[in-house]
């Protein structure tokens, strides 16, 4: 319903001058958007049960609808105050009084407790079942136990529709046997710069390959669009994000702007959408993006004219974690502009008390009209009664044989074969004779939380070890089993180490564990600045060992020098628990013959240049190293020649926050020292740590104002990592105290920054002891500084003396034993 029609006299102004305003920054040509229609989602039993339903529920009940609460600051006892309609549990969240490692069990109770006092019957309550949702996004992921099935980037390679089909209905079928009715998947977002550290959210940088995929992620969610009572079926309800062009941010930069024509959002960004509906999608997420500088969550034409009208959409829209706070004009705890536009739950962590009271409030006041609540509150109820949640009968919930089955882990065993794809295989040395004495090193080699990425029992998919996959594999581990069972064997040294000399190596290696913000990076190359890797190929090599190599990665790296140490090379992408898929593909039988060929295409072009950001296959220029489309079998015997070996890109280019480790200062970062006299500040370098010359010491004489800073060659943007908590991390110790105040300063030009006081840490610290100091980039951003052009991201200065010595300064992705400092008068 439009709430336009139904406003009172007195909001109608006011409405209408707000969709006004964001039309004139929306889409300026409706009529190009491709229709679409919410096949299975409107029957009329159900919308008059709804009907019903609405004349009973107070508005605090339908406001509480609208809301979502984490599990990390949710109890089910809140909801007896709080109405809430769904509780998620985010990346890093536990269920109820554990911790994100818990097992099945301890979810279902968490959603029992939560369901059991939703639909409680007493005075003054409407039972309505919550609805509870977590990120399932390579199987049910956050629940130890279940089938990590790979990344999406990887299934982009497999070119199976079907494949993908059976995926979702696995993923399904784990995530309603541990309680939960909703998983927030399938990511239909088109990566087109793969610097964005989601970009393995992505199935492929090509939206046609994405528009299949979206369908069949559905149906194997969901199950088919007519089908009823999801949730009984072993289904759960599917979340497609996000809306819309989350792939296309500048520079790859995480909750970006994605400023692109109208045309090329349709066609690119917009790919997914429209087969999602059609296939019966629940859920729509918006996105944290812009388009054309106007916050997703802010955009009334694209979530409520596109979206729900010219696509047709039925179900709800949801927000993402605290996203409408980026609103202009909101905070986290107050939107009307996120409901107005379209959004019908608001995804509000631990701001949900404030979302809800004030939301209230609002429609007290006529802000937002009556007619808005109904409509967002008939869509989650519509989608409630469509799963089966009113029923409360939950077949699939506690089915312990469900959760890492055996046929859902050969089913991610498949998907791991499917989707290697063979980059180089010189004088054909793959496939490796079962019979053969294989070397396996590299840090991936035995690392189940490596080769599964992000989004794995934990946020970042960090800390994770292979005793936290009682169901799964490594990639040593499976090629073990598959050596062993023709006579070979597989010896593990991560740094490749061996008495006997084998006939080949595999070396697993890659990038660790990310997920949103974290996996952001400024270039291409992999391992800039410290080739640890590549030093362990060489070495192998030299050694006259052939040399396979295992690329475990998230997206397309520059690898050039990687390639040319490697006989051969595998982009194994993030395959998941099932780590025996490789070997199933890279062991042939006793006598050497395949028992699998390679089967995977890339969907995303491989770059020869670190600097190639925008490559897609599609987009001029186009000029590859391996293009989209490429994929070796042993049918082909095709050698890769030598590649250069020039990044493209300096260190200037990517090092924005490794200054100074270890002694050691990384490029371009130096340190300045001002003024050149040594009589005033002089510095020497002196062990530390036992370590020869691991530290520098400053000595300030007193005699005059002296400064030490440490200066790139162009400004550094970290204006993300500011928001993102990232602080800055000096390892220091005082050797002699001051004798004056000292300042700990940040700069961005000419008169532009902000300065700290250090007097009190320096005073206080123990002399000739190491001692760590963090302090927030935040902090330096609250006193003044400009985060997007950062000069100097550390300065300390004083006028008296002070001997001091370095070990370290680097940014810290973790700003837990922060130090707040009072701004320098
Ligand atoms: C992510 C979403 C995710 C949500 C809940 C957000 O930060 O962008 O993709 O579904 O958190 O964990
Ligand atoms: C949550 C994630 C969420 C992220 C957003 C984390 O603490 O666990 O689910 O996506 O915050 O910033």
């Amino acid at each position: 319903m439009n709430a336009l029609r139904v406003c009172i006299a007195a909001v109608c102004a006011a409405l209408t001058v707000s969709a006004a305003s964001a039309a004139e920054r929306g889409v300026a040509n409706p009529e190009l958007w491709p229709t679409a229609h919410s096949q299975g989602l409107i029957d009329p039993k159900t919308e008059a049960f709804i009907t019903d339903l609405l004349t009973k529920m107070s508005l605090e009940e339908k406001v509480g609808q609208m809301v979502q609460g984490d599990t990390s600051a949710t109890t089910p006892e809140d909801l007896r105050r709080y109405p809430l309609g769904s509780i998620l549990a985010g990346g890093n969240s536990p269920p109820l009084g554990s911790d994100d490692r818990a097992p099945a069990s301890d979810w279902i109770k968490a959603a029992q407790a939560f369901r059991a006092v939703s639909l409680e019957k007493r005075a003054g309550h409407t039972p309505i079942p919550v609805i509870f949702g977590v990120d399932a996004v390579h199987g049910n992921s956050n629940v130890v136990g279940a089938t990590i099935f790979p990344h999406n980037s990887a299934l982009g390679a497999a070119r199976d529709p079907d494949l993908i089909r059976r995926i979702g209905a696995a993923t399904a079928a784990e995530t309603a046997a541990a309680g939960i009715d909703w998983a927030f998947a399938p990511t239909v977002a088109v990566p087109q710069d793969d610097r964005w550290g989601r970009a393995y959210e992505g199935y492929s940088e090509s939206p046609d390959l994405v528009r299949e995929y979206a369908r069949a992620m559905v149906l194997g969610l969901q199950g088919e669009p007519a089908d009823r009572g999801l949730i009984q079926k072993g289904h759960v309800a599917a979340s497609v994000k996000h809306f819309l062009g989350d792939g296309g941010t500048k520079n790859g930069i995480d909750q970006g702007d994605t400023d692109v024509s109208e045309q090329d959002f349709i066609r690119i960004h917009g790919a997914g959408y429209p087969a999602a509906i059609d296939a019966g999608a629940l859920t729509v997420m918006a996105s944290y993006s812009s388009w054309q500088g106007v916050k997703m969550h802010g955009n009334h034409s694209l979530l409520t004219d596109v979206l729900k009208g010219r696509m047709g959409f039925e179900g709800f829209v949801v927000g993402d974690w605290n996203g409408h706070g980026q609103v202009p004009g909101c905070t986290e705890e107050n939107c009307a502009a996120a409901i107005l536009a379209g959004v019908d739950m608001l995804m509000a962590p631990a701001s949900w008390k404030g979302i809800f009271n004030n939301t209230l409030e609002q429609v007290r006041s006529g802000k937002i009209a009556q007619a808005r609540i109904d409509d967002a509150v008939r869509r989650i109820l519509r989608v409630k009664a469509k799963l089966g949640l009113f029923e409360n009968e939950r077949p699939f919930e506690g089915r312990s044989n469900v959760l890492g089955s055996p046929e859902h882990r050969a089913l991610a065993r498949e998907a791991v074969r499917k989707t290697l794809v063979l980059l180089k295989n010189n004088g054909n040395v793959l496939p490796i004779k079962g019979s053969a004495r294989v070397l396996v090193a590299g840090s991936g080699a035995d690392d189940i939380g490596q080769q599964s990425g992000g989004w794995t029992l934990s946020w970042q998919g960090t800390g994770n070890k292979n005793s936290d996959f009682p169901n799964g594999q490594s990639i040593h581990a499976g090629l073990k089993e598959a050596l062993e069972r023709s006579g070979g064997s597989a010896e593990l040294s991560v740094k490749g180490a061996f008495k006997t000399k084998p006939d080949v190596a595999i070396v697993v290696f890659g990038e660790t564990p990310y997920a949103e913000m974290q996996g952001d990076i400024r270039t291409l190359e992999y391992q800039p600045g410290d080739k640890r890797d590549l030093a362990l190929l060489q070495k192998l090599r030299k050694e006259g060992v052939p040399v396979v190599s295992v690329f475990l990665s998230g997206r397309p790296l520059w690898v050039n020098p990687e390639l040319n140490a490697s006989d051969a090379f595998v982009a194994a992408w993030l395959p998941g628990s099932e780590g025996g898929g490789i070997a199933d593909v890279l062991i042939g039988d006793a006598s050497g013959k395949p028992r699998n060929d390679f089967h995977g295409k890339l969907s995303f072009s491989w770059p020869q240049s670190a600097a190639q950001t925008n490559l897609n296959y599609g987009r001029q220029p186009y000029d590859p190293l391996f293009e989209y489309g490429y994929g070796l079998t042993y049918k082909d015997r095709r050698d890769v020649a030598a590649l250069s070996e020039e990044s493209g890109v300096g260190a200037a280019d990517w090092n924005i926050d490794k200054y100074f480790a270890a002694g050691r200062l990384h490029a371009p970062w130096q340190f300045v020292v001002d003024p050149r006299n040594d009589k005033v500040l002089s510095v020497r370098n002196v062990d530390a740590g036992g370590v020869q010359e691991a530290g520098r010491q400053f000595v300030w004489s007193g005699t005059g104002k002296g400064s030490v800073a440490l200066r790139g060659t162009a400004p550094i943007d970290v204006a993300r990592q500011s928001n993102a908590d990232l602080a800055v991390l000096v390892e220091y110790r005082v050797d002699a105290r001051p004798t004056s105040s000292v300042q700990l300063a940040l700069t961005c030009g000419d008169r532009c920054g902000s300065t700290l006081d250090l007097t009190p840490v320096l005073t206080a610290a123990p002399l000739g002891q190491w001692q760590k100091l963090k302090v927030k980039l935040a902090d330096f951003r609250k006193a003044g500084a400009d985060m997007s052009r950062v000069v100097e991201p550390f300065v300390i200065r004083t006028t008296g003396q002070l001997t001091l010595t370095l070990q370290t300064v680097r940014l810290d992705s973790d700003s837990q034993g922060t130090t707040t400092l009072r701004p320098a008068s």
